[in-house]
Order: C-alpha cells, then structure tokens, then sequence
C-alpha cells in the first residue's frame, strides 16, 4: 500500500525542520500576544462556499467533500480562516478583540509538485476587532519577522489593494468592460475566469497589464488615506515591499489591504509564495456574527521549509544518544529500572 498522491510521510529524519518552525511560531506568538486556537479539520461544506466563494478555484476544483453517514455534506478544510470564524462566532469570541493562531493539515485537491501537496500544512495568524491600518502593518510585521527569525532572507514582500465591496464590484466591472471586446484573445482559462471571476485574470503572469484600468484609480479618497498610513508604518519598520497589482489571491472574502511573501531563492519553482493574507471586515458578519474587522495570514510550512533548506539553514537532526546502558544477562533487571 502506498500514501495518497499529494501527501508525505514526515519521518524522524525530516521532523527537525518542523520543530524548528514550531518553536519559532512559539515563541514570536507569546511576543506578540496571539493566542492559539484550534479547530477541527472538517467543517460543514456550507463554511467553505460561502467565505471562500462558491466560484474561487478552491470550492470548483479543489475540496474534498463527501457525505458523511448521516447524509451530511462534509469538507476537509483547504484553509483555516473560514473554520476560525465560524467558531469566533458559535464560541462568541467576538465580545473583545482576539489575536489568535494555528496550524495545522488543509486539503486541496491540486495537482502535486514541488511545493503543493494535497494534504499540506499551514500557520495562520488572525486578528479580530481591529480595524486600523497598525494592525495591518503589525500582521506583515509579525510575518516577515517570523521568515527572519527561522533564517530566511531572500524574499519579497508584494502588496495590494483591493477595496471594500463597492470599490471592488466597481474593478470588476471596469475589468469586464475592458476584457469583452477582446475576449478572443485571452486563453481559455481567462475566458471562463472573465465569466466567474475577472479579478483573477489579473494572476496570470503571461498577460501584459498594461493599459489596464488599474484599482487604484477607483479607490476612495479614505482608502488611499488608509493605503497611506499602512505604508508609512511598514516604512517606520523599515520593512522593504513592492505594489504589485497581480496580488488578487484566490479567496473571495478580502476587502482592504492583501499581500504576499514570495520567495527569490533560485531554487524554487513555480510555488514561490509562502505565505499570503489580508484583510477581510464583512466575512464575520456574512456568516451571522456582528460586523467584526478582520486581517491575517497563512504561511505553507512545507513551502517555509524548502526555503529553509536552499538558504542552508535547516538544523541537522538531533540524533545524538546522550548515555548508553550496558549490562550482562543476570543484570538486566537492574538494568533495566
Ligand atoms: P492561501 O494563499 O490560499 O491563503 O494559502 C496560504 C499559503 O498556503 C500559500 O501562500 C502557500 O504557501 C500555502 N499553500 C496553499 N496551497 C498549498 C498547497 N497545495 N500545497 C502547499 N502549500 C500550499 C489562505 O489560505 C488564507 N486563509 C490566508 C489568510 C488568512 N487570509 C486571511 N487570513
């Protein structure tokens, strides 16, 4: 018998760089006052379509959904934030602000190679209650610090703003008009991403963007005020990131500030994001709950820990036996205890 496709056996051999990453995400939570929180890794189908969105490639393509014996339609969770919410809300964490933690197994059925798995891991910060642009810097702050403390360093942050619900309805729709009449140029993945979800074509790398209606020319006058003081806090923190209009992300929930941290290292593939997130005020009202400001990220472990090991700074296992016991056959009992 063999594992399924697209998971891995992490051995005695490979457990170190988990460690590793554990103990880092143990230490800089307790810094940063983020407490831990876990929920199950199957939720009711319901949580994924309706945060993640009924049309992202994750819902159509990707879930492991099944019926459980009760005739109950099941999902493994591809991501954390939509199982976080809906317990802030059936646990009422929401009556003071939260900054919460986890990890752990997501499910995505996606075509494995280097850096994308079926069965992979994830560390994700969420903050609740918190709505300034501080909080938004605090979140990138705490990530970027974490890749430096596990001793990574060739990276780059890439931001992005996509604007509340209106802004965003606004982009959509200025993307549909421009795409229509040339619509029999695009690939045929861009073709039904125009019906579903335009924002996404943005992602493909091969379009040429130029000439296109760009979101920032549709942002109000408060957001580039909030895209301003986001900026100017990621300058008092010295923390270099690029704008790039590319960063749409593949989850429907977002409306402020998104980003992504990319790997530069050679070595990499095509997977080189390592960790992504944003901001998401509505979602916690969109399942029920009273209308929550939200912001946070997710990291890759396994992406994480290739980094790790290109820049060589992976620790060797800790193998080494401290005592050894040796003793004759008439005193093993003696030995033993
Ligand atoms: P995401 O960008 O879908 O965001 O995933 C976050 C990270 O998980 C990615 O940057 C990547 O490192 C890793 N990842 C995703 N899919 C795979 C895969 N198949 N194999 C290996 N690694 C993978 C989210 O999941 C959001 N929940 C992040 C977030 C939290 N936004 C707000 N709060």
């Amino acid at each position: 018998m063999q594992k399924p496709k697209g998971t891995v056996d992490i051995t005695p051999q490979t457990i170190r760089g988990w460690h590793q990453l554990e103990e880092a995400i143990k230490s800089l939570t307790q810094m940063y006052h983020i407490q831990e929180i876990r929920t199950p890794v199957f939720e009711t189908t319901e949580v994924f379509h309706r945060s993640v969105g009924e049309l992202s490639d994750i819902v159509t393509k990707e879930t492991y959904t099944f019926f459980d014996r009760g005739e109950r339609s099941m999902t493994l969770r591809p991501e954390g934030t939509a199982g976080i919410v809906r317990s802030l809300i059936e646990q009422k964490l929401y009556i003071q602000p939260q900054k919460l933690y986890y990890t752990g197994p997501m499910f995505r059925y996606e075509r494995p190679q280097a850096g994308r798995q079926r069965q992979f891991h994830q560390f994700g910060v969420e903050y609740f209650g918190y709505e300034d642009a501080a909080s938004d810097a605090e979140i990138v702050a705490f990530a970027v610090t974490w890749l430096e403390l596990l001793g990574i360093h060739d990276y780059v942050l890439k931001i992005n703003y996509l604007g509340d619900h209106e802004t965003k309805a606004r982009y959509t729709k200025a993307l549909v008009d421009y795409f229509t009449p040339i619509k029999a140029t695009l690939s045929k993945d861009n073709q039904s991403r125009l019906a579903v979800n335009p924002l996404r074509i943005l992602d493909d790398a091969s379009l040429d963007l130029q000439g296109l209606p760009t979101i920032e020319s549709m942002l109000s006058d408060a957001e580039q005020e909030y895209l301003q003081r986001f900026s100017s806090y990621l300058d008092a923190l010295q923390i270099p990131f690029e704008r790039d209009p590319r960063i749409v992300r593949g989850l429907d929930y977002y409306t402020g500030i998104v980003f992504e941290v990319q790997s530069t290292h050679p070595s990499f593939g095509s997977q080189t994001a390592l960790l992504g997130g944003g901001r998401y005020d509505q979602l916690v009202a969109e399942f029920g709950g009273p209308q929550t400001p939200a912001v946070g990220f997710a990291a890759g472990l396994e992406r994480v820990l290739l980094a790790m090991e290109y820049e060589g700074v992976l620790e060797p296992p800790k193998d080494g036996i401290d005592v050894a016991v040796c003793f004759m056959p008439e005193t093993a009992t003696d030995a033993f205890r």
